[in-house]
């Protein structure tokens, strides 16, 4: 009994300074991590046989409840951070969740919004006057890039067997399950089990996506992502592998960058659930859509567009900054959320002076930052929309983009053109902005970790870059003789 205290008073030392560990975000954290661990494992008590129960979780999650927790769990309630931490005996890895264990997350609950919506409508009130915009726009990452988790719109596979992700730990598994319409992920911790909904999804799945779940007014992320390629369920960014953490708050900036809109409620993750607008709209680069629309709707005949942004008529500055609000990494906020509009500056909203400038992160691989170190960028008017149409998915087509290169350089002007040859119009972007893996987004498997790759935006001349290149496709001609 006594040593059980001890771990629970441990746990409520450690989670805290774990988690300003993490805010710090130094590579100190993992060593600090393991260190702690080792004490506890070093005062736990030995673990009694592990028996995997037959509770009926779906039955009990009709009457508003979980499966209880076992008597010999460690459980202890993390006031500071407002999570519940679980533990097993001996074992050097947790549970986090921010409902009461034998508990299940409280629905949402519809509360009249804290603040006026500045009239952002979503892509969908643009469709009768701008369809064609629409309909290739409901393609891009942006449209997709946050969505309703349904069975229709979740990537990751749900099929038997390849609906679960193991860990190191062999007590701590996951299963992705659907019952009826809904998907949820089911963890397995050492036999004690509970179901956490998958209600919204945040990722194109270009590379990935990250899942959602309300506990009443407060947005959370689940401990499983889903990752492209390879085709696999793994522990969401920076999470650690063995753990079950559900108790992850999703911050403003995270939905300000994902989403169209939310009424924020408060720190850190309170929002009016019946005021999302998922999926990122022409709005946010285009301005709220409110007045504009009333104004057309009620003017049918006016050919002036009135109360919308058309960034082509702002200074390059400007334009930058629209996309800048979400590509040039994070940062501190100096304004409330949302309050970006197309025009203003994006240092007037964020301390840039704080951004991670140079780490290839995902949410900081910080196009804006790597391209301005450009020769094309300093050399020239350029911006985002030289090379990208907002308003189509564009991705892969190697040869469109290299069209955008051609628009300035004439191919012959690349000092590889005559040993290349006609084929050097297919891809001039591996050589010139090749590919890097993150740094800083890491995802933990049971097999290792793993760091997807970004498009470096630093246009240059990179020798490695040409080799591999070059490398890749001599080996793939001699592979089609
Ligand atoms: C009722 C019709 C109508 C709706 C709905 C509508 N627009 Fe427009 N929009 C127009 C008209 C008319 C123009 C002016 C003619 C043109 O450029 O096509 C215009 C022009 C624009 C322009 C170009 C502005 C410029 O100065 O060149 C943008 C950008 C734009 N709309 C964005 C939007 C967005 C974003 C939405 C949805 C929030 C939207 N529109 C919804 C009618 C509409
Ligand atoms: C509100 C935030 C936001 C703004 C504003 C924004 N983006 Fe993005 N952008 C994102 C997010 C988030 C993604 C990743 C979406 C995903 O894959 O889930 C993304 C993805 C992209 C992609 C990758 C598309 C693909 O299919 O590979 C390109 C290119 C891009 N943005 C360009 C731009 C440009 C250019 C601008 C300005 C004109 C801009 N973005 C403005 C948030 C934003
Ligand atoms: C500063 C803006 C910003 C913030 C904050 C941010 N993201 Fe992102 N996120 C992006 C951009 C931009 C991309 C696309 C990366 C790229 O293509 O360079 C992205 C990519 C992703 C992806 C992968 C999408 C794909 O398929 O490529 C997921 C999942 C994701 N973000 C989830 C989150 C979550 C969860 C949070 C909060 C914890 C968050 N993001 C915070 C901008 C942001
Ligand atoms: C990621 C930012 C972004 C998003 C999202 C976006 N646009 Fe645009 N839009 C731009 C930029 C940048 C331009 C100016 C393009 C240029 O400079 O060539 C533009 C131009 C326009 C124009 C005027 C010029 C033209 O091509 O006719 C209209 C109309 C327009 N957008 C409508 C829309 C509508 C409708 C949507 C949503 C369905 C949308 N946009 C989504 C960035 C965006
Ligand atoms: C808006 C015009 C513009 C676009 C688009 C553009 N560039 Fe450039 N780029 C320039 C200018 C201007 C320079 C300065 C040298 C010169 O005048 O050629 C330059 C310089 C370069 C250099 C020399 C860099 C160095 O450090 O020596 C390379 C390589 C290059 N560009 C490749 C590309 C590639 C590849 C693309 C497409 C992905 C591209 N550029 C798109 C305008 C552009
Ligand atoms: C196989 C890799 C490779 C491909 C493909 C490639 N480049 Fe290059 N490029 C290079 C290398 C290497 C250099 C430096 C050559 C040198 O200094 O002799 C260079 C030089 C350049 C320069 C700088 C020339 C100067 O003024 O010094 C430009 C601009 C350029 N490339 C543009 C392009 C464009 C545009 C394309 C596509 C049409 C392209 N490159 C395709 C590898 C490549
Ligand atoms: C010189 C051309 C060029 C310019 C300018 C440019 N990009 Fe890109 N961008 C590319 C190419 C090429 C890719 C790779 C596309 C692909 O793989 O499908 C890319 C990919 C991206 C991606 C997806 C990243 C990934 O690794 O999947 C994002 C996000 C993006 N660009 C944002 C921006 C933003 C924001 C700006 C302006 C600050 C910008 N780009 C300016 C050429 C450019």
């Amino acid at each position: 009994m006594q040593r059980k205290w001890i771990v629970v008073v441990l746990g409520i030392i450690v989670i805290p300074t774990f988690l300003w560990m993490q805010r710090d975000n130094g590579d100190h954290r993992q060593a600090q991590q393991l260190i702690e661990r080792e004490k506890r494992l070093a005062i736990a008590e030995p673990s009694e046989s592990i028996q995997s129960s037959d509770f009926d979780l779906a039955a009990s999650a009709d009457r508003g409840l979980g499966q209880p927790l076992p008597n010999d769990f460690l459980s202890s309630w993390v006031a500071e951070d407002g999570y519940w931490f679980v533990g097993y005996p001996r074992a050097d890895v947790g549970v986090e969740i921010p409902f009461a264990p034998g508990k299940i997350a409280k629905t949402s609950t519809n509360t009249e919004p804290v603040n006026e919506n500045p009239g952002f409508m979503g892509a969908q009130s643009c469709r009768e006057c701008h369809a064609e915009k629409f309909d290739s726009f409901i393609h891009t990452a942006h449209f997709q890039t946050s969505r309703l988790a349904t069975p229709e719109t979740v990537h990751g596979d749900f099929s038997e067997g390849r609906n679960k992700m193991t860990t190191r730990e062999p007590n701590v598994t996951f299963h992705m399950v659907q019952r009826d319409d809904q998907l949820y992920q089911r963890v397995n911790f050492y036999g004690w089990r509970f179901e956490v909904p998958m209600q919204i999804v945040f990722g194109s799945a270009k590379m990935g996506e990250s899942y959602l779940y309300w506990h009443g007014d407060q947005l959370y992320q689940h401990n499983v992502t889903y990752l492209t390629d390879p085709d696999h369920w793994v522990n969401s960014p920076g999470y650690v592998d063995g753990d079950a953490a559900y108790a992850r708050p999703i911050p403003s900036r995270c939905v300000e960058c994902h989403t169209t809109y939310a009424d924020f409620r408060e720190e850190r993750n309170h929002y009016t659930p019946g005021s999302l607008i998922l999926g990122i709209s022409c709005e946010r680069c285009h301005g709220p859509g409110r007045e504009h629309v009333t104004f057309h709707q009620t003017h049918p005949d006016s050919r002036e567009a009135k109360a919308i942004t058309n960034p082509r008529q702002l200074t390059r500055q400007q334009q930058l900054d629209i996309c800048g609000q979400c590509h040039s990494g994070t940062a501190p906020r100096k304004t409330t959320p949302f309050a970006f509009r197309p025009g203003d500056r994006v240092t007037d909203h964020f301390d840039m002076s704080k951004a991670h400038l140079d780490d290839n992160r995902v949410h900081t691989s910080n196009q804006l930052n790597r391209l301005s170190r450009s020769e094309c960028f300093q050399a020239s008017e350029m911006t985002c929309a030289d090379c990208h149409n907002p308003h189509q998915l564009e991705r892969g087509d190697m040869q469109l983009f290299s069209q955008r290169c051609i628009q300035c350089h004439p191919p012959q002007q690349c000092g590889m053109a005559e040993s290349i040859g006609d084929r050097i119009t297919e891809n001039c972007i591996d050589c010139h902005m090749p590919l890097r893996n993150t740094k800083k987004l890491r995802f933990e498997t049971a097999a290792g970790k793993l760091f997807p790759p970004l498009r470096d935006h630093h246009v240059r001349i990179d020798e490695m870059a040409t080799e591999t290149y070059l490398r890749s496709t001599a080996s793939e001609s001699s592979a089609s003789e």
